[in-house]
């Protein structure tokens, strides 16, 4: 499958998808990255790649819907056929993501439905839980939400600090995300990833 991933900053886990994607029998080819930022590290990482990608800063357009026209008109030209959302910071239009939809993967720094939306790390920070995680889901037009294609969880120490945490989060969507795309093509469930991280659990 030919699939695109939308970015706005350091694209880690566009790299994870991109390193995944080198293995001759993983079924997708990361064959476009696109920006909505200029001057991303995520963008650095595509060109070392040698993966075309398209920058469309959304303040240069007029409304939320000719952002995404924008956005679908580069997607059809491509001929994508999936995308994946890694660390893309705009909230989509109801009918892109129902022209995306059942085609469109989005990854969460929390173990979805606790913690939706902005800053979850934080939310989490700001609660008591003592295990946090993240989620890869299908996007729907609610934010968030979609069928949950694959979690990861993660420990929340009493000292952790947002670097800490987020560190922790990230070493398991690395993991999370290549596995979940390969499930979600291959339409199976194939077994988790082998317990790489200590105190990570995959479901
Ligand atoms: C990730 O934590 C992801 O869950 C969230 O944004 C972050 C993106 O990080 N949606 P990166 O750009 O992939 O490094």
């Amino acid at each position: 499958k030919r699939v695109a991933v939308l970015i706005s900053g350091s694209g880690s886990n566009l790299q994870a998808l991109i390193e995944a994607s080198r293995s001759p029998d993983y079924p997708a080819e990361i064959v476009l990255v696109l920006s909505n930022r200029p001057g991303v590290f995520g963008l650095e990482r595509a060109a070392a790649a040698e993966i075309p990608s398209v920058v469309i800063p959304h303040g240069d357009y007029p409304s939320r819907a000719a952002f995404d026209a924008a956005m679908q008109s580069v997607l059809t030209q491509n001929d994508i056929d999936c995308i994946c959302l890694a660390g893309f910071m705009r909230i989509l239009t109801p009918s892109f993501t129902k022209a995306w939809e059942g085609r469109m993967l989005n990854i969460h720094p929390s173990l979805l439905p606790a913690f939706k939306g902005y800053d979850a790390i934080g939310q989490v920070l700001a609660s008591s839980v003592s295990v946090t995680g993240a989620s890869v889901h299908t996007v729907t037009s609610e934010v968030d939400a979609g069928d949950i294609v694959a979690q990861g969880a993660v420990r929340r120490d009493p000292d952790d600090t947002r670097e800490s945490l987020t560190g922790r989060i990230h070493a398991v969507e690395h993991l999370l995300y290549p596995y979940a795309l390969r499930s979600f093509l291959r339409g199976e469930a194939s077994p988790p990833p082998a317990p790489a991280l200590s105190g990570a659990v995959f479901s």
